[in-house]
């Protein structure tokens, strides 16, 4: 199977994302720093966790990329954030379009996957980050709260979740209609 998955993982969110859907495709996957450059051929799958509203080295990662024509180019957002609304879904996808040089967004499927968060592990500087941002929502009336301040709240110092290996059935069912999978693959 050619195509790679890349993922760019702080806390392992996205790493068991994109193991798991490497066992599901027979795609690799591969942390982004092993990955020099990107293929050219086959579908390119980029996961990565969400940090103040930013895809953890989405940019880097497709800094000069053009994929060739047709080649299916997917990207995973992982974050705490509830994206079921449309609404909420479309400004989420607005912003990671905007981290992408343009002929990767010209072709680029994007995707939202949840998360989790355990404050025991977290590095200070992400614990600091994370007690500016819960006091700057306290500030705020909660029905004023974006999705990703509010779960941020809910979620302040605690241990909490969200990952959902269902939801990869979109980014299958999406490498499956660009005949990206095998068979086999796609049946599962
Ligand atoms: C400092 C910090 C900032 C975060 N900012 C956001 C955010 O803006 N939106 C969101 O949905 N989740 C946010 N999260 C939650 C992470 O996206 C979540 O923990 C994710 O599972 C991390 O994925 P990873 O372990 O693959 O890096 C933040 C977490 C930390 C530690």
């Amino acid at each position: 199977m050619s195509g790679i998955i890349v993922y760019a993982s702080r806390y392992g969110t996205s790493r068991e994302y994109a193991e798991k859907l490497s066992g599901l495709t027979g795609i690799p996957a591969f942390d982004r720093r092993r990955v020099p450059e990107l293929p050219k051929e086959g579908p390119v799958v980029f996961i990565g966790g969400t940090y103040a509203g930013k895809v953890a080295d989405l940019k880097k990662t497709l800094r000069g990329f053009v994929p060739s024509k047709e080649q299916p180019v997917i990207i995973a957002a992982v974050g705490l954030s509830d994206r079921s609304e449309p609404e909420s879904a479309a400004a989420a996808e607005a912003e990671i379009e905007k981290q992408l040089p343009p002929a990767a967004a010209a072709q680029a499927k994007i995707f939202l996957l949840r998360g989790k968060i355990d404050y025991s592990v977290l590095k200070p500087f992400h614990r600091l980050a994370l007690a500016l941002m819960n006091s700057m929502s306290a500030r705020l009336p909660e029905s004023e709260l974006p999705p990703e301040s509010r779960i941020i709240t809910e979620t302040y110092g605690k241990k909490a979740d969200f990952t959902d290996f269902g939801a990869l059935n979109g980014i299958m069912a999406a490498l499956s209609e660009s005949g990206a999978l095998t068979q086999k693959a796609a049946e599962r």
